[in-house]
């Protein structure tokens, strides 16, 4: 391997992730212009990007999301985010979310290199029943599969994808006990 396929995994403090908004925004714009049904619509301004990282800059700072990113030579190419349920009859469990490569990094290995370190993390913490949903056509859908994820089923029009279609969710779970 060469220092321009290395991968690394890092999880972000506040500082980090903060640093990071601007990488973090250019990946989620591409997953979106990519047709990802990621939360957002196709004609999505900047400021609604950054907005929604500073939100998760808040979240990682209030202890309440583990954030992580992958570099690749250097430069962040992905990122995914452990969400730790807050409800006290629910310390066990956690969700992950927003699992995002950028388009010119796919296929190299890289979100399932977040998915271990986020497991990993998540077993670290005590969370050891993870859950996630991602668009029912989404090619994560293989990704969690290949990863033990159980497929529990889909909701018909749970959301919209960015051109406006309807777009089911299906749900995963994975117990790491
Ligand atoms: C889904 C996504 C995160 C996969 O990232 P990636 O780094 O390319 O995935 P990996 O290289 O780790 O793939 C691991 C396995 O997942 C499956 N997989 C990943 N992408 C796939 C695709 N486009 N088609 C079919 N299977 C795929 C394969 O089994 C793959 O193993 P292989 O390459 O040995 O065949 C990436 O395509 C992405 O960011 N998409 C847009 C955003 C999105 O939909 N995120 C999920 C929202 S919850």
């Amino acid at each position: 391997m060469t220092a321009k396929d290395e991968i690394t995994i890092a999880q972000l403090d506040e500082a980090g992730a903060r640093a990071a908004i601007p990488a973090l925004c250019g990946i989620l714009a591409d997953a979106v212009a990519s047709g990802a049904s990621v939360g957002f619509m196709a004609d999505a301004a900047a400021a609604e990007y950054e907005r929604f990282w500073e939100g998760v800059v808040a979240e990682v700072a209030a202890g309440r999301t583990v954030l992580f990113a992958a570099s690749l030579a250097g430069r962040i190419v992905a990122t995914t985010q452990i969400q730790l349920i807050g409800k006290p009859n629910q310390p066990h469990r956690a969700e992950i979310a927003k699992v995002l490569v950028h388009s010119q990094a796919r296929r190299r290995g890289i979100a399932s290199r977040l998915m271990q370190a986020a497991e990993a993390e998540a077993l670290r913490r005590g969370r050891n029943l993870l859950v996630l949903d991602t668009d029912g056509a989404s090619a994560a859908h293989a990704l969690y599969t290949s990863l033990g994820f159980v497929e529990v089923g889909t909701i018909p029009r749970y959301a919209l994808m960015p051109d406006g279609a309807d777009c089911g969710a299906t749900f995963f779970y994975k117990d790491l006990r």
